[in-house]
C-alpha cells in the first residue's frame, strides 16, 4: 500500500480553497479509494463559561466544516475511479440528543448527520460508484473521550473494524450491537427523561466549574 502523509492543522483551514490547495498536494496518480473523516474535538462546558475559551471555531472547524470541504475537494477525484469509492463521515450519537455542557459538540455532529444523509442520496440517485456512510458510534476509549470503562465503551480497533463492514450496505450506522442499542434508548426515552436529564447535567456543568 502506497502512503503519503501530509500534516496539517485542521482548525486553520476555513474555506473550500485551503482544502482544495491541500488536496493538490496529493500526486495525480495516487489512487483514492476511502476517504474517513474522522478528525473531532470536543470541549465539555456550559456554553457561557466555555465562551471565553477558544475552543468554539475549533469545534465548528474540525467537526463539520472539514469534512464538508474535504468531502468537496476530494469527491471529483473519486468519482474518476472505475471501481467502487467509501466515504466516511463520524459523527456521533451526540446528534441524537443536545445536552447542555456540549452544546456546541452537539450540534456540530447534527450538521454531519444532516450533510451526510442528503449527500449519501445524492450520490446513490445519480447511480455513481460511491458508497457515503455516516459512522455514528456511542462511546470509545480514546484520548477524545477520556474513558477507561463502562458498559456501553468499546474500543477505537472495534469501532474501526464494525464501521468498515457496514460500509456498502448502508448509509447510516452507530456500528456493534452495543451501540445501536445505546443510539435507540436514546432516540426513544430520551424524550421521557429529556427534562430531568438537562436539570441535572446543567447543574453538574455549573458544580464543575464552580470547583475549578
Ligand atoms: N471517543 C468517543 O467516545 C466518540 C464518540 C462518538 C464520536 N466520536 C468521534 O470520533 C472521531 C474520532 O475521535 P476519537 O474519539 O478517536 O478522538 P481522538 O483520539 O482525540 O482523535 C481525534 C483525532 O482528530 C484529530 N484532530 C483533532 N483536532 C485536529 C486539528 N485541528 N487538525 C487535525 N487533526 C485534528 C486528532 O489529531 P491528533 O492526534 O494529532 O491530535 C486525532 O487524530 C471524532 O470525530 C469524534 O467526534 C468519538
Amino acid at each position: 500500500m502506497k502512503t503519503h502523509v501530509i500534516v496539517q492543522d485542521l482548525s486553520k483551514l476555513t474555506t473550500f480553497a485551503d482544502y482544495k490547495e491541500l488536496a493538490d498536494k496529493i500526486p495525480a496518480d495516487f489512487d483514492i479509494a476511502l476517504l474517513l473523516c474522522n478528525a473531532g474535538v470536543s470541549q465539555f462546558g456550559g456554553f457561557m463559561q466555555a465562551y471565553e475559551k477558544t475552543g468554539d471555531e475549533d469545534q465548528i472547524n474540525v467537526n463539520s466544516l472539514h469534512p464538508v470541504y474535504l468531502n468537496k475537494a476530494l469527491l471529483p477525484r473519486m468519482l474518476q475511479r472505475s471501481q467502487k469509492s467509501g466515504i466516511i463521515n463520524v459523527s456521533s450519537v451526540a446528534h441524537l440528543t443536545p445536552v447542555p455542557g456540549l452544546a456546541l459538540y452537539d450540534a456540530s455532529k447534527v450538521f454531519i448527520n444532516y450533510f451526510t444523509q442528503a449527500v449519501a442520496f445524492e450520490l446513490k440517485a445519480d447511480g455513481t460508484n460511491i458508497d457515503m456512510m455516516e459512522y455514528s458510534p456511542s462511546l470509545v476509549y480514546t484520548k477524545l473521550s477520556l474513558l477507561r470503562g463502562g458498559f456501553f465503551a468499546i474500543s477505537a480497533e472495534e469501532a474501526a473494524c464494525q464501521s468498515l463492514d457496514d460500509l456498502g450496505n448502508t448509509t447510516y450506522t452507530n456500528g456493534p450491537l452495543k451501540h445501536a442499542v445505546r443510539a435507540w434508548m436514546m432516540r426513544t426515552m430520551i424524550y421521557y427523561f429529556q427534562a430531568s436529564i438537562f436539570k441535572s447535567q446543567h447543574k453538574a456543568n455549573k458544580d464543575f466549574f464552580t470547583f475549578q
